[in-house]
């Protein structure tokens, strides 16, 4: 049995993902930023008849990544997979925005908190425990909206969705699957930043096309797949530009 730690798993892609997950033999523990969404999420997952457990896991509150890596160490003294989900998207009401000139700071800030820097920091403090697998996945949940070539590209399909500090975190997000994995050269661990599709969720709004369970499957793949690729950026396993 492997275990898998996804980031904001209670509802959205994450929850998808955690449902495909356990119908595929893992113990996944929910990362939740609300416990008691993370254990409504876990419950309905174990009703389904999956293995589940909800763990705190605010990418604003550092010290919650202390408790998470100190748990999962004392419980389970090793971790296969870590998906880096949580995300928010909170500076336009519309996707076809340019943000760049009016975002606020903070707005910026918390932005690349959540999406950026916490996913880092945590994967520090979880690293141990993914050298202690025999074939450790880290898996980035970016966008094809943190591509800078596409984005130069007028004409190109995201060429209008400037939405400046989403946009970039995940672009940073992106930079760090490319270090990780170099640092990771000679281990078993993988390092993979995915693409969902415009998916069905809250973030996803309106006119969104694919289904949460579609988009959890295509990374599921990913996860189970014997040799994956590393350092890259992946829509349905084909690479994207960066
Ligand atoms: N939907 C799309 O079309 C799409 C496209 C490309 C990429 N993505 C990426 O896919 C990932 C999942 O997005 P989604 O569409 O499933 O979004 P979603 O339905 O809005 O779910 C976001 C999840 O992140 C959690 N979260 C937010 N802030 C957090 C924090 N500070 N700490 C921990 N968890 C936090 C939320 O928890 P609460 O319930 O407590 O708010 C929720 O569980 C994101 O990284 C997003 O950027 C989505």
């Amino acid at each position: 049995m492997h275990l898998a730690l996804i980031t904001g798993a209670n509802r959205g892609i994450g929850y998808a993902l955690a449902d495909t997950l356990c119908s595929r033999g893992f113990h996944v523990l929910v990362g939740a930023r609300s416990l008691e969404r993370g254990e409504q999420a876990a419950a309905q997952l174990r009703s389904r008849g999956g293995n589940a457990d909800a763990l705190l896991l605010d990418l604003e509150q550092p010290e919650t990544f202390t408790a998470a890596a100190e748990h999962i160490a004392a419980r389970f003294g090793v971790l296969d997979v870590l998906v880096n989900n949580a995300g928010i998207m909170i500076e336009a009401e519309e996707w076809n925005t340019n943000t760049t000139l009016t975002i606020p700071p903070a707005v910026l800030h918390r932005t690349f908190q959540v999406n950026f820097f916490g996913p880092v920091e945590l994967t520090q403090q979880l690293l141990p425990l993914l050298r202690k697998s025999t074939d450790g996945r880290i898996v980035n949940i970016s966008t094809i909206l943190a591509s800078l070539q596409l984005h130069a590209t007028p004409g190109s399909n995201t060429y209008p969705t400037k939405t400046f500090g989403y946009n970039s975190s995940k672009t940073a997000l992106n930079a760090f699957t490319v270090h990780l994995a170099h640092a990771l050269q000679g281990t078993p661990i993988k390092v993979i930043s995915v693409h969902p599709g415009w998916v069905q969720t809250k973030l996803g709004g309106k006119g969104a096309l694919i289904s949460p369970q579609k988009a959890a499957e295509d990374i599921a793949e990913l996860i189970v797949a014997a040799e994956p690729p590393t350092g890259v950026v992946l829509f349905r396993g084909s690479p994207l530009p960066w």
